[in-house]
């Protein structure tokens, strides 16, 4: 069920990126069941080499936030400020025995199914990859033999960023209200209709 009886379709196209969230927090419950979509993600082969560590106890929260680099385009303004960090993580980890390599499919997938299911709960999400996985690793216990690879802030939006049209530049901005504005290239920029 989405929010607001909007469609599935009008719930992925307003997705935005969430760096700044109300200090609410997101249940146990629906983390797991975030995992569980993510589980159950296309898989390449279906070798299914992902695993995820589900990250909701305060003091290891103000771990993890120092590993994080949030929005490089205009750091240190994007990120979130005291009091609007993410109320909980998802660290996914894909499992290097499973599958040494191009496992990275698999973690988009998965990523992208938990944050439109966070989505469709009004949870909003940021994707990370800036991390400092050195760091991060040391903090979850992560065995070597599991590359840690992304990071999937989770938490109520207090921030509301609006998709503009990219005219040339692809760097996001913030006005003077400090609302993020991200340009996206036009559908005519892209679509190519059965030929390039
Ligand atoms: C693979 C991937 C890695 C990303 N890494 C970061 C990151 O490390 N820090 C961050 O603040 N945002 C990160 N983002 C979010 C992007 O900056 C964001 O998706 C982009 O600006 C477009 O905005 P939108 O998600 O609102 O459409 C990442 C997104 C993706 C897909």
């Amino acid at each position: 069920m989405c929010q607001d009886d909007k469609s599935f379709y009008d719930v992925i196209a307003g997705r935005r990126t969430i760096r700044r969230f109300k200090p609410e927090p997101v249940t146990r419950e629906l983390l797991e069941r975030l995992v569980d979509v993510g589980r159950l993600a296309p898989s390449a082969a279906n070798l299914q080499p992902l695993e995820f560590i589900v990250v909701d106890e305060t003091g290891l929260k103000a771990e993890v936030f120092p590993c994080l680099k949030w929005a490089a385009y205009i750091a240190p303004a994007g990120g979130p400020g005291p009091g609007e960090e993410p109320a909980a993580y998802i660290v996914t980890l894909a499992n290097t025995k499973v599958r040494e390599k191009m496992f990275e499919y698999d973690i988009g997938a998965a990523m992208e199914n938990m944050l439109l299911a966070a989505l469709a709960e009004g949870v909003g999400s940021c994707w990370l990859l800036s991390i400092d996985r050195d760091k991060l690793r040391a903090v979850l216990g992560v065995p070597e033999d599991y590359r840690v690879d992304s990071v999937l802030a989770l938490g109520y939006p207090a921030e509301e960023p609006a998709a503009e049209v990219m005219g040339e530049s692809c760097r996001y901005w913030k006005d003077a209200d400090g609302r993020l504005h991200v340009p996206k290239r036009a559908l005519s920029t892209v679509l190519h209709l059965n030929r390039f």
